[in-house]
Parts: C-alpha cells; structure tokens; sequence
C-alpha cells in the first residue's frame, strides 16, 4: 500500500504518519515512513532551496519544476523499490501539495501540474489521508513549531484559507483515494480513524 497524507500546513499530518507507521509496525507490516519535498539525499538537497528563505524567491513554475525533480529523485530511489520490495510506503505529502500549492496558489498551473505529474512521475497513492483542519488553527500550530521552513507559512491565512478549500475540492475529485478526517480531535481520536481507514482499506 501506498499512503500518503494531505492537508494545511499544521494540521497535524507528521504527528499522524507517524501514528500510522508505528501502529502499523507494531502488527508486524513493513513500513517505510517518508515525506516530501525530500526523502531522499537528492531531493532533501531541494527541500532547503524550496523551504527556506524568501517567499518571493522562486516563482510558482520554477518551485514546480523543481518540487517535480525532488518528487522524481524520491520515487525512483526510495518509494518505486520500496513498494516493489511489497513495503508498506507512508508519505507526508505527496502530488496533491503541489496540485494545491503550485497548481492554484498563486496562478493557475493546474494543468502543467498534472501534465508534469504524467510524464515525470505517473502513480498516485492507493489512500490518501485529508487531515482537514480550521486554516487559523493550522497556522497557529505551525507557527508554534518555530522552524526554520517557514517560506510557506509566510504567505500567510489567506493562502491556508484557499489551500483548505482547494484540498476538500480536490477530495470529492478522487473520492476512492481520499478520506476526510477532522484534524480538530485530539491527536489520539485522529489516529485511531487513521488507522480504521487504512485497515479497511487493505482488507
Ligand atoms: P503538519 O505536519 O500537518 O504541519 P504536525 O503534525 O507537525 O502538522 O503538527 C503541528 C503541531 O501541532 C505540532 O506541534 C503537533 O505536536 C501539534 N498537533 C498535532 N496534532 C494535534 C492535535 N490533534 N491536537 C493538537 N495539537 C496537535
Ligand atoms: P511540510 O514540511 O509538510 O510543512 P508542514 O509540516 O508545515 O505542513 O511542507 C512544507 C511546505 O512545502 C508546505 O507549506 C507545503 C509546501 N509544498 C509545496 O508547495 N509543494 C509540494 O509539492 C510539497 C510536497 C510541499
């Protein structure tokens, strides 16, 4: 199986990836936990050029060529093997970021997006978690991470706001990939759906 979790910056996608991953382990799977932009040596090379510095420092086409060679590098070295080798592969984040952060933050590059995303990468996940959260909570919990990745908090609520929307639109695109959880529970209540889900999902 191939998982990978979606949602708002801060909406507790890390915390529940690896929930999953040690529940899962813990029944005796195989499990790689990952996450993008990086997972690998190369494409964690990207993530501090895409993360850090400046909002305004990469264009939204330069920052999707460039989170789609960090996706390409993640696959062909860990996630393709991994999923050969009858793995499970648990990926914070995956496409659906950059069909949200590239494709409609600022422009609408949605269509290079998937065009890019066929020819460069050409899998989806099996399940993908939407951990759907309010964008000011979201930001209020990223925010008290005080880290130094912070280039997309910066743009601030009004692209969270969009963001959210954006992810539960693309949800009822793909409802046979996609499930809704409420982010708002405590992080116990989440995991314990999470995991329900994915068990189901497998079944
Ligand atoms: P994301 O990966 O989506 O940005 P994180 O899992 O890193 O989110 O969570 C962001 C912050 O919120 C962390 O400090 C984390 O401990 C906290 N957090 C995660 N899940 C919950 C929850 N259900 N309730 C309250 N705080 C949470
Ligand atoms: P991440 O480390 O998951 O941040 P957070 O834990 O705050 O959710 O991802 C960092 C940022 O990278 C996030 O704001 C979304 C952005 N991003 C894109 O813009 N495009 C992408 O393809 C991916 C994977 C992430």
């Amino acid at each position: 199986m191939f998982i990978s979790f979606e949602g708002i910056d801060g909406s507790g996608k890390s915390t529940q990836a690896k929930r999953l991953a040690q529940a899962l382990r813990e029944s005796g799977r195989d499990v790689v936990l990952t996450r993008e932009p990086g997972g690998s040596t190369g494409a964690e090379e990207i993530r501090a050029l895409v993360l850090q510095g400046d909002p305004d420092r990469w264009s939204a086409e330069t920052e999707l060529l460039l989170f789609t060679a960090a996706r390409r590098d993640h696959m062909e070295r860990l996630i393709a093997p991994a999923l050969t080798a009858g793995k499970w592969v648990i990926c914070d984040r995956f496409a659906d970021s950059t069909r949200m952060y590239q494709g409609l933050s600022r422009g609408d590059l949605r269509g290079h997006v998937d065009k890019l995303h066929q020819m460069m990468i050409g899998r989806e996940p099996d399940l993908t978690f939407l951990i759907d959260i309010d964008p000011t909570v979201g930001l209020s919990r990223a925010k008290a991470r005080n880290g130094t990745e912070e280039r997309f908090e910066d743009f601030g609520l009004e692209l969270q706001k969009k963001m959210r929307a954006g992810f539960l639109a693309l949800a009822a695109q793909f409802p046979e990939r996609f499930r809704l959880i409420d982010g708002a529970r405590d992080a116990d209540a989440v995991a314990a759906d999470v995991l329900h889900h994915a068990l189901q999902a497998c079944a």
